[in-house]
């Protein structure tokens, strides 16, 4: 027998397999449902939605009442960071986040890290409310972006871009992007120790721009700062498990799990599940990776891959996942069919 700890999210990160396994979807909270839409209404902006718990905390569960999620994920934004350091963060409608574009390193040390952390009290509060209310069955994760992702969105202003300037960084300014990303690495670890001694279960590190990356520049920004975010976490005596989702990294998915420590590894939709099986150690927990645009599609093509990807992963610490997240125009009756599909087991 093995010990279970009564939540199928967390035995899957202990290094089990579970089978049919637990499964949760990235902006699982979102504009494909309509209790989601009717609470976003309340709120003034989006950032106001984020700092206001008893809207964030009802945005968080409402998946998991619809769906019975085994994961729910803090409703907030991988920018709050930013936001409270002192940048200006803003998000307009139809044009995504906004965010004040950064000169050096320096403009990231308005606000000491440990004060930035402080600043975003609302999300501790928004985590302790979910925690309260969730079903003992059902983990909660707590969430940061990676310090590339988050310093990329300060050196680019925005995400519709082709990433150049923040590339530009990498080669030729690497001690001034090291530097910044060690501010962000700072605060979020400040940030995301809070989240977990207000209830969070489990933490996740978005890296979404991970993408197409030369190799030693890999390394760069993406092993190294992930590598110390997480030694960091850990020597704030953070236990608990780490999910990593490097976003569109590809063949560098083993260099990623080999050095960096995190707990479990997250795939896109692009992951080659041979490759994964072949390279990854077998009990190394992985999440992941149904296309998000077949979920739109549904029909007998979307059981054919879900089908597969439990196959694929059978044997193997497997959390069943989109390889990015669920789009607004998602229609309710397939994320239900996928649901039943893999709990059909
Ligand atoms: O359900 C969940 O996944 C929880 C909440 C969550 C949000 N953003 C809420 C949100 C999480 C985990 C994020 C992470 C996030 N935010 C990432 C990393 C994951 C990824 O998608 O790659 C990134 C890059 C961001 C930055 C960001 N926030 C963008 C680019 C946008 C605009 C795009 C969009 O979908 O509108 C946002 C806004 C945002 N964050 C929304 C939500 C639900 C949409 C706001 C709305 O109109 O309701």
């Amino acid at each position: 027998m093995t010990a279970t700890s009564g939540k199928k999210f967390l035995d899957v990160l202990s290094g089990q397999a579970v089978s049919p396994p637990p499964v949760w979807m990235m902006r699982q909270a979102g504009r494909h449902l309509p209790e989601y839409l009717e609470t976003r209404s309340r709120a003034r902006d989006f950032l106001d939605f984020c700092y206001t718990p008893s809207l964030a905390a009802e945005a968080t569960l409402q998946p998991v009442r619809r769906y019975g999620m085994d994961a729910a994920i803090l409703f907030a934004d991988i920018l709050l960071i930013l936001d409270a350091m002192g940048l200006g963060v803003t998000f307009e409608k139809g044009e995504g986040p906004l965010v004040e574009v950064i000169n050096t390193p320096s403009d990231l040390q308005r606000v000491k890290p440990q004060a930035a952390a402080d600043k975003l009290s609302p999300v501790y509060e928004t985590v302790s409310r979910v925690k309260a209310e969730l079903p003992p069955s059902c983990a909660l994760i707590g969430f940061a972006g990676s310090p590339w992702t988050v310093t990329l969105y300060a050196v680019e202003g925005r995400g519709k871009t082709d990433k150049s300037m923040a590339w530009r960084w990498a080669h030729g300014r690497p001690d001034d992007l090291a530097a910044a990303m060690d501010l962000v690495g700072e605060a979020t670890a400040h940030y995301l120790a809070r989240q977990v001694e207000a209830g969070a279960d489990a933490l996740m590190l978005f890296d979404s721009w991970a993408e197409g990356l030369p190799d030693n520049i890999f390394e760069e920004v993406i092993i190294a700062p992930t590598r110390k975010l997480v030694a960091r976490l850990r020597g704030m005596g953070v236990t608990v498990p780490i999910i990593g989702f490097p976003r569109g990294a590809g063949v560098m998915v083993p260099d990623y799990v080999a050095a960096t420590g995190v707990t479990g590894v997250g795939l896109d939709t692009a992951a080659l599940p041979k490759f994964i099986n072949s390279t990854l150690p077998p009990n190394f927990p992985v999440q992941g990776h149904l296309d998000p645009l077949l979920l739109i599609e549904g029909g007998a093509r979307l059981d054919a891959r879900v089908d597969q990807l439990l196959d694929a992963y059978r044997g193997r610490p497997h959390i069943f996942n989109l390889g990015h997240g669920v789009r607004p125009e998602t229609p309710i009756a397939n994320v239900e069919r996928v649901l039943a599909r893999i709990r059909k087991g």
